[in-house]
């Protein structure tokens, strides 16, 4: 019932058991317990050359003891670095020379060096594009017959610069191909919003991601792009850094709640390894139109992750320059958005999916008050302190021994 081997939301039908009902209380709890802890949190562009597009974003988010940095790129296919550092002082680096050389080793740097806790990188390499006609019933899952891909390392990007919005710590990439002889992206584009948070919150548009001030939002977004077929499914192959021969874990949580988002009872979650890690997070659902609202979700569904060479990647320029070139390996997925029934990226053009990217232990939602209340109601006020007096304790030791699982 909660493994959505299925459509990969849990759409309407669910029934939790007892059992899963008090685990879910115990996973819940210790998070909403958790003060919020601000951020200093600022957004910087960073000049390049005058005739480049200006395509290197610096989120800088300070605290107390601690420096996260997230660095922002359409040099070549979009792509985040993050960095994780034990003070508040650690600044990044650039070298446009070096960044923007056939061999950029050493182009990105935050320094101290040895301040640097936890770093690691996202790229986003290929949208993908699958004929999703004549599925038959047992092969719906699937998306069906691959197009060419479109890789995004081909595509030209915006100037970030005038869509960063100081107010809501946010700028976009906005790009299309570089060379598009159908002309399918004459009306079209491909953005990558990045939005950064000072302190804790949910976006009042759907999925409503529970965020933290050591988080940032990217939504991704498909509009107006002309499909190749009457049924196109669309997809992105996402490419992670591995850790030695490993890729990082994916892992699914399950909630009783979905006051949020609505009918997605599930959270999907790429976790990077020990603390203090890296994670990132997302419902599995994308949206066919602005307003996600139920009626336009679609699901969106994981591969697992492979290994793979770095070779066959388009190159990151920032990931070369801050990783260095030889001794990485990478992992890729795929996502993919929709299904050959229901509602589809052909009802409007639309399509929009988004996730969260983060250090530290993972935001968890805590059971939102609605469902509280009927719980409330249902076991008795009385009842229901006790039970959750007693486990906050337990749970201290279960949220560590849960995580050491993880890895
Ligand atoms: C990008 O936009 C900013 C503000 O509009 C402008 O100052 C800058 O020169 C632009 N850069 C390029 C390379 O066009
Ligand atoms: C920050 O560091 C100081 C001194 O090392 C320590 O006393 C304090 O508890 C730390 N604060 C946080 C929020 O980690
Ligand atoms: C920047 O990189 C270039 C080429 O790698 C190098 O020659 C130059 O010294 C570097 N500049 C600084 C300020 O480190
Ligand atoms: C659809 O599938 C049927 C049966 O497999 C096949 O005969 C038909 O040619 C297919 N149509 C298209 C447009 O692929
Ligand atoms: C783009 O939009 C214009 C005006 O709305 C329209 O005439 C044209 O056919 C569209 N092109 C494509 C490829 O959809
Ligand atoms: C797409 O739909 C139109 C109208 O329904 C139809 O004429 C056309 O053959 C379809 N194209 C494909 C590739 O299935
Ligand atoms: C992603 O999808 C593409 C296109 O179907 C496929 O070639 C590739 O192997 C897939 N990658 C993974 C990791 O599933």
């Amino acid at each position: 019932m909660w493994g959505c081997a299925e459509p990969c939301l849990g759409w309407g039908h669910f029934a939790p058991s007892p059992v899963l009902f008090l685990s879910l209380l115990l996973s819940a709890a210790p998070f909403g317990l958790l003060g919020e802890e601000t951020r200093q949190v600022s957004l910087e562009v960073i000049p390049g050359w005058p005739d480049l597009p200006q395509n290197l974003l610096h989120i800088r988010a300070v605290g107390t003891n601690s420096t996260l940095h997230y660095v922002w790129s359409s040099l070549g296919p979009p792509s985040v670095v993050l960095v994780a550092t034990n003070t508040p002082h650690s600044v990044l680096k650039v070298n446009w020379t070096c960044l923007l050389s056939p061999n950029p080793d050493g182009g990105l740097m935050v320094l101290p060096k040895d301040s640097i806790q936890f770093s690691s990188a996202l790229i986003f390499t290929r949208l993908l594009e699958f004929d999703s006609t004549n599925m038959s019933e047992a092969a719906a899952q699937l998306p069906g017959k691959p197009y060419p891909p479109y890789s995004l390392a081909e595509f030209s990007w915006n100037n970030i610069t005038d869509s960063l919005d100081p107010a809501t710590l946010s700028a976009t990439f906005r790009g299309f191909p570089t060379h598009d002889p159908t002309k399918a992206f004459a009306n079209g584009s491909l953005t990558f919003k990045v939005q950064a948070f000072s302190r804790s919150g949910r976006p009042a548009q759907p999925p409503r991601l529970l965020h933290t001030a050591e988080t940032c939002q990217l939504e991704v977004a498909l509009v107006g792009a002309s499909p190749r077929g009457n049924h196109s499914l669309f997809g992105l192959e996402v490419a992670t850094l591995g850790q030695g021969p490993d890729c990082p874990s994916m892992q699914e949580q399950h909630s009783i709640d979905d006051e949020y988002t609505p009918s997605v009872f599930q959270l999907d979650q790429l976790l990077w390894g020990s603390l203090p890690s890296g994670f990132m997070q997302w419902r599995p659902v994308a949206f066919s139109q602005k307003q996600g609202n139920r009626e336009s979700a679609l699901p969106c569904h994981a591969s697992p992750l492979h290994p793979t060479s770095e070779y066959s990647l388009p190159k990151s320029p920032i990931v070369q320059a801050f990783f260095g070139g030889s001794q990485n390996s990478f992992c890729v997925f795929n996502l993919t958005f929709g299904t050959s029934r229901g509602p589809g990226y052909w009802d409007q053009y639309y399509l929009s999916w988004s996730m969260l990217l983060g250090v530290g232990p993972p935001p968890l939602d805590a059971l939102s008050p609605l469902v509280l209340g009927i719980m409330a109601v249902a076991l008795g006020a009385p009842g229901l302190m006790l039970l959750g007096g007693g486990l906050i304790l337990l749970l201290r030791h279960k949220q560590y021994s849960e995580y050491q699982a993880i890895n």
